[in-house]
C-alpha cells in the first residue's frame, strides 16, 4: 500500500475527522451482528473499529501505518490493532465480514487485495466497502499537476498514488476473484475542509506523494497557485468543498 507511514495521526483525528464521521453510514450497511468476527481493513486511528466493536462484535483493525495504528491502540485498548498492508492479508476462511472504509483507493494493484479480503472470509462471508470512486478529487489533482508542470517540474503517472475505478471495472475484479456482487453504487460526495488552509492541509495531509521530485521550498508555491487556480471552481460560502466521488460495494463470498 503506498499510503504515508509518516500520517500524522493527531491531524487525521482532528482536521481530517470526516473520514470516519462519513464511514458511519457504511457501519450501518454492514449491519454488524454480536458475535460475528470482522476485520476492519485500514482501520486509520480506530473509531469505525470501535463503532462495530460496540455491536458485541470481536473486531480485527489493520493498517498499513505504524502511527495511525499506535494512535488506535491508545485509544481503543480492548480492540486488537495490527499493522499490515492490505497486499499481504494471510488470514484463511476466519472473518464473517470483511469492513473497508476509505482505504482501497491507496492500494495497488488491488487484486491481490480482494484475493487476500476473499481468502480472510468464512463461505457466506460479506466484504462491505467504499473508497474513492472513477473521478475522485479529480478537480483538485488536475489543479495540482497542472501547477507542478506550470512550475517548470515533471510529473509522472508513477507518482499518481490513487486508483479509482468505476463501479463497472471494480465489480468485474471482485467476479475474478470469486465474490458475487450484491450491490454497487458510485455517487458524488461533496466534503467540505476545514478552515480557510483547508484545501492546502488536504493536499499536504493526503497529495504529497504527487511531489515527488518537486524541491521542497517550491511546494507551498505551488499550492497556493492550485489555491488561486481552483478558487472560482470548490470555494462555496466561504469554505473549501473537495469533489469527492466514492464506491460502495457489497461482496459475497461463495
Ligand atoms: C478519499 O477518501 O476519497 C480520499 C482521501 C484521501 C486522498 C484521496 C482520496
Amino acid at each position: 500500500m503506498e499510503r504515508n507511514n509518516l500520517w500524522n495521526a493527531n491531524l487525521y483525528d482532528g482536521r481530517h475527522n470526516f473520514v470516519s464521521q462519513f464511514g458511519q453510514s457504511l457501519v450501518e450497511l454492514l449491519a454488524p451482528k454480536p458475535g460475528e468476527r470482522i476485520l476492519d481493513l485500514g482501520c486509520g486511528t480506530g473509531d469505525l473499529a470501535h463503532q462495530i466493536y460496540e455491536n458485541g462484535v470481536d473486531v480485527v483493525g489493520v493498517d498499513s501505518s505504524v502511527n495511525m495504528v499506535e494512535q488506535a491502540k491508545n485509544k481503543y485498548p480492548d480492540i486488537n490493532f495490527i499493522v499490515e498492508d492490505a497486499t499481504s492479508l494471510e488470514y484463511d476462511s476466519e472473518f464473517d465480514a470483511v469492513f473497508s472504509n476509505a482505504t482501497l483507493h491507496w492500494v495497488k494493484p488491488p487484486i491481490k487485495a480482494l484475493l487476500g479480503i476473499y481468502d480472510s472470509l468464512k463461505p457466506g462471508g460479506r466484504f462491505v466497502a467504499e473508497f474513492g470512486g472513477k473521478g475522485n478529487v479529480q478537480t483538485i489533482s488536475n489543479g495540482i499537476l497542472f501547477e507542478i508542470e506550470a512550475a517548470g517540474f515533471e510529473f509522472k503517472k508513477a507518482h499518481f498514488p490513487w486508483f479509482y475505478p468505476s463501479i463497472a471495472e471494480y465489480s468485474t475484479l471482485m467476479e475474478e476473484v470469486g465474490f458475487r456482487v450484491t450491490f454497487a453504487q458510485h455517487f458524488d460526495r461533496p466534503t467540505t475542509l476545514d478552515g480557510d488552509d483547508g484545501l492546502r492541509n488536504w493536499i499536504q495531509m493526503f497529495g504529497n506523494q504527487l511531489f515527488t521530485g518537486v524541491p521542497e521550498e517550491s511546494r507551498a508555491q505551488i499550492i497556493t497557485n492550485v489555491e488561486n487556480h481552483l478558487k472560482e471552481i470548490l470555494h462555496k460560502d466561504g469554505r473549501w468543498v473537495a469533489d469527492y466521488k466514492r464506491i460502495r460495494v457489497i461482496g459475497i463470498k461463495e
